[in-house]
């Protein structure tokens, strides 16, 4: 029975010969100025049933007594069954280890262990002194919002209008924003697999649909424009998500098929959402954006990751000019403003370079050292990474598993890793995700436990 909070003290026939006391409100006056004294309402019975002279909005209502049992809530939403965020479940349960006096080698989240560049601190622990730290403009703090376009100046030579930039709550915020500046309920949008999951995650929460592009590791787990235009074809896209460098396989994307998923974006009328969370934790060659080769990209980038502030929750989205007022829009409706302390931190962090180049070449050190040791312990399946700070490991010659697996490593060498099946629900039970965020001690440290895990031995 569905049931609506009501109250009335008029009109209507009141029955007690029901299982429930029934009052019938007899025409719609009454309805719509009810008093105190009922609640519990059905919908109206069927004609067959009713009483003559009750119109169409007749109700049939229970009486409400403190004493009535009280009744069942509705289930959760079904837009709320998405499934968990794995790498923050692993999180979970690497701190209850650690809880229990267990030291954990933290592999399964990215998440840099360094704290925010000390510009950043300064920063902060001045707002905290002088600033009143109110709500700041639903797009952000002007200056940082033009701080951010001069270093798109620096970073790729592109002239990008502070005005079209938006402020958010970390990227995972700007994801909502644009989603639903662009996307509606029963939307597709394609997504690469394996990929970052809370995409397809908050798309379903949205009710969008998410068509999934099959990569490996012979396209270094990139998308190409002919599978793009296979799913388009099937689904009839809205648009399309990407991250590059990538999580979890740490591959990028080359300019060229960059340009042509981009084109092909342009001439179908499909949003393009380009993640470039990982743009500066690249170590071959630098990472292209996508607003060099289209305008109405809609880019989404953070501070949590180069810039080391991920309990900050700060990060950016950048849209075309016809999205900016909607985008303001739903900030101001749904987070009012991103946190003004971190606004004001994050001046500091963007100009940190020289400080976040030295953690950037701790994670190179850590990838080289793992590009040599992870095959020496028999964990050697894997595209080498060209940014971020993950490896993605096929680890089918030990089991079909993951997620027991990385249960099994945890629980038994103390090294906390995330399971592929949070990133390919499929493929990814045969993948293990290895964050090195960390410092190079614990990767040593985490080699040397896997190198003695008798579970490696066992092929
Ligand atoms: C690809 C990708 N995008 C977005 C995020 C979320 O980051 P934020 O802290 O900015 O919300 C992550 C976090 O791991 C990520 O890997």
């Amino acid at each position: 029975m569905r049931l609506w909070k009501v109250r009335s003290s008029r009109g209507g026939a009141y029955s007690e010969k029901k299982e429930f006391p029934r009052l019938i409100f007899t025409s719609r006056d009454d309805f719509l100025d009810p008093g105190p004294a009922f609640i519990g309402l059905e919908r109206a019975p069927a004609p067959s049933v009713r009483p003559r002279g009750m119109d169409d909005i007749s109700l049939k209502m229970t009486k409400f007594d403190e004493q009535d049992e009280a009744q069942p809530r509705r289930e959760p939403s079904k837009r709320s069954e998405i499934p968990s965020f794995i790498a923050m479940d692993m999180m979970r349960a690497a701190a209850a280890a650690e809880a229990e006096g267990r030291r954990v080698i933290h592999m399964e989240i990215g998440q840099p262990s360094t704290a925010a560049p000390m510009a950043a601190l300064e920063m902060a622990r001045a707002a905290l002194n002088e600033e009143k730290l109110g709500y700041t403009n639903a797009l952000g703090v002007d200056a940082l919002r033009e701080k951010i376009a001069a270093s798109y100046a620096a970073r790729y030579g592109l002239a990008v209008d502070p005005e079209r930039i938006a402020i958010s709550t970390g990227s995972s915020a700007a994801f909502m924003l644009a989603f639903l500046a662009v996307f509606d309920a029963g939307d597709a949008v394609a997504l690469p697999s394996p990929g970052y999951p809370c995409y397809r995650h908050i798309l379903s929460a949205l009710g969008c649909r998410s068509p999934l592009i099959e990569t490996g590791p012979e396209s270094r787990f990139m998308p190409t424009v002919k599978q793009l235009a296979a799913l388009d074809e099937e689904y009839g896209l809205s648009g399309m998500m990407l991250a590059s460098p990538a999580n979890p396989t740490g591959t990028m994307i080359q300019r060229e098929r960059l340009k042509e998923l981009a084109d092909y974006c342009d001439r179908r009328g499909l949003w393009l959402i380009s993640d470039e969370i990982y743009h500066g934790l690249t170590y071959e060659e630098d990472a292209a954006t996508a607003l060099e080769f289209s305008d109405e990209s809609i880019v989404i980038n953070s501070f949590s990751k180069y810039h080391s502030m991920t309990g900050w929750r700060i990060g950016w989205l950048i849209v075309p000019e016809r999205l900016v007022r909607v985008v303001e829009r739903l900030q101001q409706n749904l987070f009012i403003s991103a946190p003004t302390i971190s606004q004001l931190a994050a001046m500091g962090a963007i100009d940190a370079d020289a400080e976040l180049e030295k953690y950037r070449s701790v994670y190179e050190e850590n990838r080289a050292y793992l590009l040599e040791a992870l095959p020496s312990v028999g964990l050697g399946e894997m595209a080498p990474p060209d940014g971020a700070f993950y490896f993605y490991v096929d680890v089918s010659k030990y089991t079909d598993d993951a997620r027991q697996f990385a249960q099994a490593m945890l629980e038994e060498i103390g090294i906390a890793t995330t399971p592929g099946v949070d990133f390919d629900e499929e493929r990814g039970k045969r993948y293990l995700r290895f964050s090195y965020a960390g410092r190079p001690e614990e990767m040593r440290d985490a080699i040397e436990r896997l190198r003695h895990w008798p579970r490696l031995h066992r092929s």
